[in-house]
């Protein structure tokens, strides 16, 4: 029997729900073995997120027991810990089946199973909450003590108890030495306290004696998302098209003020991710997040993140809005705003009117709600600033035979935003979803901004972005997907074009 185990299934669309006494939703989130159930509680009135996992019956359960006493004594967790997965997983299942050959167990394929997904996630996992962490729709995970359940924070149903709950001291205290050990760092009753990241770039704050809180030891732990897609693996996806990479390429360089729009979990961060690969690499870079998602491939960058009032650091919020004005003082040339959501968008849109090029998301499904949206409250923009955005890339779900997948719906640019708040636009680039292609229909307006600005022919930035549509493309036929190749191939394009042109046979 072969070990099926799959920690990324694909990510669903959810429902958007206004009345969360609708809420009724499930989804995988280890396939086969969880999922998650969130619902609205009506005993305690109160939304919940429920973790899922293979029930083990009460002799199932004794030889789980069993046989992690076993390992224990057997593995060194830190050896199995963060290697490559597979490999760390087959040594679990050979390790498992050697034990229970050892200790002459019966157990069935089905029991086995079972008892593997647990031991997979106690020993190579973050155990109870290991699920939880490989939730995407999960930002934060929050522990208070015993007898108290877990929270989360819910990227669209905000705050929700878990059905999971620690009822002994001595075990939290040992998974709060795991999370410590983890980050690489130490917690004890003489230094009580930790602050560190995970190997996937989640923060973890943890408190360890019952001094400090009154509950016992307590944790918050922020996630972070994975590495982030680079543009030819977006292009491989079919999410995008080279022409449209190479179009976003120009108005990068030629510092242009790009939003992108979309539903929940529609791939917004993720474009914006790989976008980023496009600014100059000698370009100051400023990022600012409520969640630890941005990971540019630059050096000259400087990311910062916003401090929700939880957890320990009850009172010390920090918000966007006020490290974003900060954020001026460090004079970037570029600006990356992960999620434009209320009042900080007004410095946003300031900075953009003097001068300084922005890359952002927000939540829209079309550039008409959006540019309402800025308009209105909490945002309210005027319409002299909303002007000083040169376009808006829609992201969407789409489903692609049994696929669901995400393409970049069109790109919009922002003609001209008339006194009384109406928007004229253009669209230089369509997906079609009926035949799944996508169109580059109109020259662009903002070329003719940047021809102006920069005093470039308009003909010459398009035989530029016909050139980097080549470019990107072949990148993608030679499947160069690595973060690191193309960052430096992009840099180098910076640098010396005509040489990363000839390295590559492409004729301007
Ligand atoms: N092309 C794609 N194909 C499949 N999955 C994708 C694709 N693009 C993004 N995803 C996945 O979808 C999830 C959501 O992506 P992302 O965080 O970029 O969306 P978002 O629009 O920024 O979401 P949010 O509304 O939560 O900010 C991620 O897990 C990501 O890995
Ligand atoms: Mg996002």
């Amino acid at each position: 029997m072969v070990i099926n185990i799959n920690l990324n299934p694909t990510v669903p669309p959810l429902p958007n729900i206004t009345d969360k006494k609708n809420v009724d939703v499930r989804y995988i989130l280890v396939s086969p073995y969880v999922t998650a159930h969130l619902y609205w509680n009506k005993e305690i009135s109160e939304l919940v997120y429920e973790i899922e996992e293979p029930v083990l019956q009460e002799n199932e359960k004794e030889a789980l027991e069993k046989l992690e006493r076993a390992m224990l004594e057997l593995i060194n967790i830190n050896v199995a810990v963060e290697k490559n997965l597979e490999a760390t997983t087959s040594y679990i299942d050979k390790t498992a089946r050697l034990l229970i050959d050892e200790l002459n167990m019966k157990i069935s394929s089905e029991t086995y199973e079972k008892i593997f997904y647990y031991l997979f996630r106690d020993f190579i996992g973050l155990n109870e909450i290991d699920p939880v962490l490989r939730d995407y729709f999960v930002e934060d995970i929050e522990c208070n003590g015993i007898d108290t359940p877990v929270y989360i924070i819910h990227r669209i149903y905000r705050n929700m108890r878990t059905n999971i709950r620690y009822t002994d001291m001595e075990k939290l205290a040992s998974f709060v030495e795991k999370l410590a050990q983890r980050t690489g760092r130490y917690i004890s009753y003489a230094q009580p306290l930790l602050d560190g990241t995970l190997p996937d770039g989640s923060r973890v704050n943890a408190t360890y004696t019952k001094d400090v809180t009154s509950k016992g030891p307590t944790f918050t732990i922020r996630k972070f998302t994975k590495i982030p897609w680079t543009p030819t693996q977006l292009i491989g996806f079919h999410n995008v098209s080279p022409e449209m990479l190479a179009y976003f390429w120009m108005l990068l360089q030629y510092k242009s003020n790009i939003l992108i729009a979309g539903g929940t979990a529609s791939g917004k961060t993720t474009l914006l991710n790989a976008l980023a690969f496009f600014i100059p690499p000698e370009a100051r870079v400023v990022s600012l997040e409520d969640t630890r998602e941005i990971n540019l491939p630059r050096e000259n960058w400087l990311p910062a993140v916003a401090r929700p009032a939880v957890g320990l650091s009850k009172g010390g919020e920090i918000d966007l809005f006020a490290i974003l004005k900060n954020s001026f003082r460090q004079n970037p040339d570029y600006l990356i705003v992960g999620e434009i959501r209320g009042k900080e968008a007004f410095v946003l849109f300031q900075g953009m009117a003097s001068g300084h090029a922005s890359l952002s998301t927000m939540h829209a499904d079309s550039v008409d709600t959006l540019i309402r949206r800025l308009q209105t409250p909490p945002i309210e923009l005027s319409p002299t600033l909303v002007n000083t955005l040169d376009c808006v890339a829609i992201m969407t779900h789409a489903t692609m035979g049994q696929k669901e997948t995400r393409r970049l719906r069109e790109i919009v640019e922002i003609v001209n935003v008339d006194k009384d708040g109406t928007a004229v636009v253009s669209t230089p680039f369509t997906w079609n979803a009926a035949n799944d292609s996508f169109y580059f229909k109109k020259q662009s307006k903002v070329f003719e901004k940047i021809s102006i600005r920069y005093g470039i022919p308009v003909i010459k930035l398009q035989k530029e972005m016909m050139t980097r549509t080549k470019l990107l493309y072949e990148l993608y036929k030679r499947k160069i997907f690595g973060f690191t190749e193309v960052e430096e191939i992009i840099n180098n394009y910076y640098k010396n074009p005509v040489q990363v042109l000839a390295d590559f046979n492409i004729e301007e």
